[in-house]
């Protein structure tokens, strides 16, 4: 028995029509865990069905196959326990933003006074830039600032899992740089455990632990897993000065201009529950401040094996490379 935190097993999705014809089938034979405490972003070309998945999670979706369990316990419907960020906000608009945010956390704890909500929600609001416009109504806003509202809203429920869909996408890039960093400092103070969906490959490795690359669909799947090697203490301002950044970055660009459209079941050794686990950062020399990542206790990966065996048929030489189940061991 496995006893990771989040437990994705054979997840499969086809839409049906409004005339109940059945469409293509969008992914199948999806599986990947989740560690509590760990940060795993999703890349994938637009329509491979992420937030789809995100989606499911969230408990906003049913799945046409496979099942989901978290803490043990089988996924059905949505709850206060999972927070989540759209891809486009989803405020009320009759609320204020300080409204918005009371609301789902009254909701979180129907025991606190009215006080102690509008205090914890003040709190996230501030964290978010937001704390002068808590009266103000959604209309009156920016696009970026009611998405900064979504995402006080999903932190300030504390929930066992943050769901986060393109969270960041509609931000200047001077007000996404400062949010990452936010998010960044309380996911790793919370030790929250996020699943994320970007487009931003920098993004993903400033902020992930591990990255899920979904090939293109019908039938995606998850075709490879990058390990974030790098110090978990890292920062906006010094990650491209680690030797290990350039690499993960070129091996997630390759993977999304040339091998995402490659089914990944045609790859001799592939298996969609031993997705291949890989280390691009890693390379012979590996870097001093690699060897404190993975000394690091605080680091997800820390006892995680650094070397292994290229699997045969991957594109992918000289890198290194854990087979999945051993990744799955450590976070069991
Ligand atoms: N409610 C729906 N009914 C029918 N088809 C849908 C529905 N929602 C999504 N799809 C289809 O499922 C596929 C996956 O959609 P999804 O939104 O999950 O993709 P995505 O990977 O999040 O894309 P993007 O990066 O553009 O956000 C797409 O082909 C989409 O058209
Ligand atoms: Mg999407």
């Amino acid at each position: 028995m496995t006893l990771s935190f989040l437990r994705v097993e054979g997840l499969a999705k086809q839409y049906v029509d409004t005339n109940g014809k059945p469409g293509p089938i969008v992914f199948d034979d999806v599986y990947f865990t989740m560690a509590r405490g760990e940060f795993v972003a999703i890349i994938g070309h637009s329509g491979c069905g992420k937030t789809t998945i995100l989606n499911v999670l969230a408990g906003l979706e049913q799945a046409s196959g496979g099942a989901v369990f978290m803490d043990g316990r089988e996924l059905s419907g949505p709850s206060l326990d999972r927070g989540v960020v759209f891809q486009s906000h989803a405020l009320m608009p009759w609320r204020t933003v300080l409204g918005n945010v009371t609301l789902a956390v009254a909701s979180r704890w129907p025991q606190w006074s009215r006080e102690q909500v509008r205090e914890h929600s003040l709190k996230f609001l501030d964290m978010v830039g937001l704390a002068a416009a808590a009266e103000k109504k959604p209309h009156q806003l920016s696009g970026g600032m009611k998405q900064r509202v979504g995402i006080a809203r999903a932190f300030a429920i504390r929930p066992k899992m943050l769901l986060l869909d393109e969270p960041f996408g509609a931000l200047d890039a001077l007000t996404r740089g400062t949010i990452q960093d936010e998010l960044l400092a309380i996911v790793r103070a919370t030790q929250q455990t996020v699943f994320m969906i970007t487009h931003d490959v920098d993004e993903a490795i400033l902020l992930a632990d591990r990255i899920l690359l979904m090939s293109n669909g019908p039938h995606a799947k998850i075709a490879e897993m990058v390990a974030i090697t790098m110090p978990r203490r890292r920062s906006r301002e010094t990650l491209h000065h680690d030797p290990q950044y350039y690499r993960i970055r070129n091996h997630l660009v390759d993977f999304l201009m040339h091998r995402a459209k490659t089914p990944p079941q045609s790859l001799p050794g592939y298996g969609p529950r031993q997705v291949p686990l890989l280390s691009p950062g890693m390379d012979e020399a590996m870097s001093a401040a690699t060897a404190a990542a993975v000394q690091d206790a605080d680091h997800p990966l820390h006892g995680h094996p650094t070397s292994g065996q290229a699997a045969s048929g991957m594109p992918m030489a000289a890198l290194h490379l854990v087979p999945a189940a051993a990744h799955q061991a450590r976070v069991a």
